[in-house]
């Protein structure tokens, strides 16, 4: 591609905590669509490049969505009464079931699509359903968004209904195998990850034959991890060898720097011991946390321990596709759980959660997330003039931003050096 500069108001965190505030900066993407720096004033060596200035928009870097269900968009909002387990079966299986058909699967993925390429978001991990012929027609759709997505055929073969249910767990690892040799290298932005969907829906064959094509295939892989307190006893009864739920996982080759487990609420310490020296990255889903009475993931803890972090919408469990929402989600829940207990732990701070959605999530990808050389180009422009004062600095118009900016304050986007709009 043509390299090309951007002009505006530019913020981003080089580490958790640390706030970049660069007010009217040039950023170059070069011909290979990666960050080849941020100037005050544009280089000599850069004279003639274009530029887009963007005049007093916000540019963040675009925000990775680490954990989300396209086939449960049309429950966004619906049955909040519920807990995990009862959630599943009355609510989203039923609803799951829905996409053998692909043409409603088509009618589905494309509103969740479109939706998603509107807001903050420019990376995601999303989890299909159980169907490949659905699950590659997501990957179709997703692939023409531009944005950069892993998307997940899931894995069942026990605990779930019998319209849903893989056979067993020859015909899963078949049919992952078969999704796979469809779709690896089919795409330019979209890619499969392994999604068992998490081990109460794995027998151990399965999850077994998982992890071997996993090895065979190097793909990556997500799933859920630590949710609900019964969710946790369950996997005990399930598992009863296992020293703990991360090593059911850990046990089928599931962990690595290459896996990201959803939600980590209730991680024992050789859990956190045993991430950590994986790598493997946790999606903390606040919102969803909170509807269905998951209970709140000690997040400024884990990020003090050095494991890898980002966060996700988990839609429908979160009701809400909005990243600019899950960051505040994550702020409030943080600063509850301050307040809960007895020992008052440090709470996340704005620049903190920023960065879970922006470096932390997009690390996930390779180098995405900030505006630093060779870092991938993802820029999100936000127009704040609705709540802007006259004289607001930098560092204010950020922490107005991150409590006010939703969806549809995103004006333009580029993934990886292209504009999408
Ligand atoms: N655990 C297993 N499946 C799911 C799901 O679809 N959503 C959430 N939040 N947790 C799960
Ligand atoms: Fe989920």
């Amino acid at each position: 591609m043509r390299p090309y500069a951007l002009r505006g108001d530019f913020i981003w965190t080089p580490s958790p905590g640390a706030l970049e505030l660069r007010p009217g900066a040039y950023a170059v993407c070069d011909e290979n669509g990666l960050c080849a720096g941020v100037f005050d004033v544009l280089p000599e060596s850069y004279a003639g490049l274009p530029v887009r200035d963007l005049g007093d928009t916000l540019i963040v870097p675009g925000y990775s969505d680490l954990h989300t269900h396209a086939a449960q968009y049309r429950d966004m909002g619906l049955g909040m009464d519920h807990e995990l387990i009862g959630w599943l079966s009355d609510l989203t299986y039923p609803e799951e079931a829905r996409f053998a058909d692909a043409a409603f699967a088509r009618e589905i993925y494309g509103r969740f699509a479109a939706e998603l390429r509107a807001g903050f978001t420019t990376r995601a991990c999303i989890f299909a359903s159980a169907h490949r012929e659905g699950t590659e027609i997501l990957m179709d759709i997703l692939d023409m968004t531009g944005l950069k997505t892993f998307v997940g055929k899931v894995n069942m073969d026990r605990n779930a209904p019998d319209y849903l249910r893989e056979r067993d767990a020859a015909f899963a690892a078949e049919d992952t195998e078969r999704w796979l040799s469809e779709t690896m290298g089919r795409y330019e932005n979209t890619k499969p990850i392994l999604t068992p969907r998490f081990v109460p829906s794995c027998t151990p064959e399965a999850m077994e034959a998982l992890g071997a094509i996993r090895r065979k295939w190097g793909v990556p892989v997500q799933s859920h991890l630590d949710e609900t307190p019964e969710e946790v006893a369950w996997v005990r009864e399930l598992c009863p060898d296992s020293e703990s739920y991360a090593h059911v996982y850990d046990a089928a080759g599931m962990l690595g720097p290459d896996a990201v487990m959803a939600h980590c609420i209730y991680l024992t310490d050789p859990e956190v011991a045993l991430l950590k020296a994986r790598g493997t990255f946790i999606a903390h889903c606040p919102a969803s946390n909170m509807n269905v009475r998951s209970g709140i993931a000690p997040i400024r803890r884990y990020l003090d321990e050095g494991l890898n972090i980002g966060l996700g919408t988990d839609i429908s469990g979160g009701h809400t596709l909005d990243m600019g929402q899950a960051v505040r989600d994550a702020l409030s829940v943080s600063r509850l759980l301050w307040r809960l207990r007895e020992e008052k732990p440090p709470h996340l701070a704005a620049a903190e959660a920023f960065y879970l959605a922006t470096a932390g999530g997009g690390a996930f990808f390779g180098k995405a997330g900030k505006f630093e050389p060779g870092y991938a180009f993802d820029a999100v422009a936000v127009d704040d003039g609705g709540w802007r004062d006259p004289g607001d600095g930098l560092d204010i118009r950020f922490q107005k931003m991150i409590y006010r900016a939703a969806s549809r304050n995103v004006v333009s986007k580029y993934v990886a050096g292209r504009r999408l709009f």
